[in-house]
């Protein structure tokens, strides 16, 4: 069956990219298979998984390209080269311009460690969220998977949970808590789910 092809963006540790490499070995993403991974961060250790899994992986610099704009034409190129249907930002830490998210509508997704549109935009990634949540004092936060245009976490929202914030919660065990029980969860099924409506197009 043809399958939609999916290259996943990451900068970090990579437990997103690793939840979707075991939702396709399991059969909850069916639809897409990820062939390419790419790093703006050659330390990433979401590198390593990709090796690990047999899938293609790239580190793309930023500092060595110098503008944002040969960044994205890099980027670019390589999903170009590799025919990529969907791209999922899964903890890349890095802003598109509006050139590059207009170039994939709606072929964009990515995952966000709080309930948008609480905690999110500019300024606010990775343990950042936490720490807000926490300071604000919210009881409950969670993860959105959304489609990415040109406002930083604005594009329209696939997939939320909700999670709750205990007692004595730190950032990290806040942030572990909101991966286990909502974004290793619900950014597979949208992958899945976007990946099927691209297939039956
Ligand atoms: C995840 O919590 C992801 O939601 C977040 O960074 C973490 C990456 O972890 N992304 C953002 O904050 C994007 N604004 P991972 O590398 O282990 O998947």
């Amino acid at each position: 069956m043809l399958k939609a092809r999916i290259a996943v963006l990451v900068s970090g540790g990579g437990t997103n990219l690793q939840a979707l490499i075991d939702a396709e070995s399991s059969g909850v993403i069916h639809s897409g298979e990820i062939v390419l991974v790419i790093s703006n961060n050659q330390n990433a250790y979401a590198l390593t998984r990709a090796e690990k899994a047999g899938i293609r992986a790239q580190y793309i610099s930023k500092k060595e390209l110098k503008s944002q704009e040969a960044f994205e034409n890099a980027l670019i190129d390589a999903l170009d080269q590799n025919k990529i249907d969907l791209i999922v930002l899964a903890g890349f830490m890095s802003i598109l311009s509006e050139r590059f998210t207009s170039r994939y509508d709606h072929r964009i997704i990515n995952i966000h460690p709080s309930l948008i549109p609480s905690f999110c935009g500019q300024g606010y990634y990775g343990l950042k969220v936490h720490e807000a949540a926490l300071k604000k004092g919210v009881k409950v936060t969670g993860a959105t998977v959304h489609f990415v245009n040109e406002i930083p976490d604005g594009g329209e929202i696939i997939a939320q949970k909700a999670v709750e914030v205990l007692d004595g919660d730190t950032p990290a065990i806040l942030q572990r808590r909101v991966m286990e029980q909502a974004e290793w969860i619900i950014l597979p099924q949208a992958v899945e789910m976007i990946s099927y409506e691209i297939i039956s197009r």
